[in-house]
């Protein structure tokens, strides 16, 4: 394993001193009502269709003991009971406000037995050697302050050969793209925020985030030294969403 620790705290939601974790914390609590709404509204609708595909992927593989970290409101467990079935369910996220939301929606789908929903750290989980087949984050990635020490975790908790798949959403780089984009986001974080609650900081922050965060083959480069092989990528609607499958191999 390689020992370069990669952080990712560049952008934080508020002006405070506080760690990126803390904050994020605060501001999931804050906009967890909102979350859902905003996310569709975000990505046109898209979002589900984007987990969806993503998921697929994963049919076939032995997804026995499944683990979706920064589950949020827990959609990524609803498509995985649905399309793959796994014997035992887990989710963690560090915002309980958000898992609140996500029990209730488990109870809807009938699965709040077969599912545990827990407030953990993806830096400090909570999990033996070795427990999942397969460990799932969508849209989670970029908000992981301690990003390579993360991802090592999630490797530990990973059986040998287990699957480890990445939903994340990207900002185009180049071209004519990239610039409606760019006042794309500006206009639709003034319309959410004033839309859907006073904090502005945090639509800012989720849009924001994504400027920086390695995309491709920069963050197949940063996952390959921590005991991943990449199997699948593919990014989806004119690059604006990327999935990724890895497998871990030490
Ligand atoms: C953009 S939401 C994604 C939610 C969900 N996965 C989805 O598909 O919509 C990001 C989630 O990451 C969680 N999160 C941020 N940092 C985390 C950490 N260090 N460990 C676990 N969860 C974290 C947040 O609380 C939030 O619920």
């Amino acid at each position: 394993m390689d020992n370069r620790e990669v952080v990712n705290d560049k952008v934080k939601p508020y002006k405070k001193q506080d760690s990126k974790t803390n904050q994020l914390r605060e501001m999931f609590n804050t906009i967890s009502k909102d979350y859902d709404f905003f996310n569709n509204l975000m990505s046109w609708g898209l979002a589900h269709t984007w987990r969806k595909k993503a998921i697929l992927w994963l049919k076939g593989s032995d997804n026995s003991v499944l683990l979706d970290v920064a589950t949020g409101t827990a959609d990524i467990l609803i498509l995985a009971e649905k399309y793959l079935q796994p014997q035992q369910i887990y989710g963690i996220d560090i915002s309980e406000e958000m898992l609140k939301i996500g029990r209730t929606k488990l109870e809807e789908h009938h699965l709040s037995e077969k599912t545990v929903l827990e407030v953990q750290d993806c830096a400090n989980l909570q999990f033996k050697d070795g427990s999942f087949d397969t460990v799932t984050i969508a849209f989670g990635l970029r908000n992981l302050e301690k990003l390579s020490h993360s991802v090592e975790e999630i490797n530990r908790v990973l059986k040998t050969g287990g699957k480890f798949l990445i939903v994340e959403v990207n900002e185009p780089q180049r071209g004519v793209l990239a610039f409606f984009y760019k006042i794309y986001v500006r206009m639709y974080v003034l319309f959410a925020a004033r839309l859907l609650s006073d904090d502005k900081d945090a639509y800012k922050y989720l849009t924001q985030s994504m400027h920086f965060f390695p995309q491709g083959k920069a963050l197949t480069e940063i996952l390959t030294p921590l005991g991943f092989k990449l199997e699948k990528y593919k990014s989806f609607t004119l690059g604006v969403c990327s999935a990724y499958l890895f497998e871990k191999t030490n």
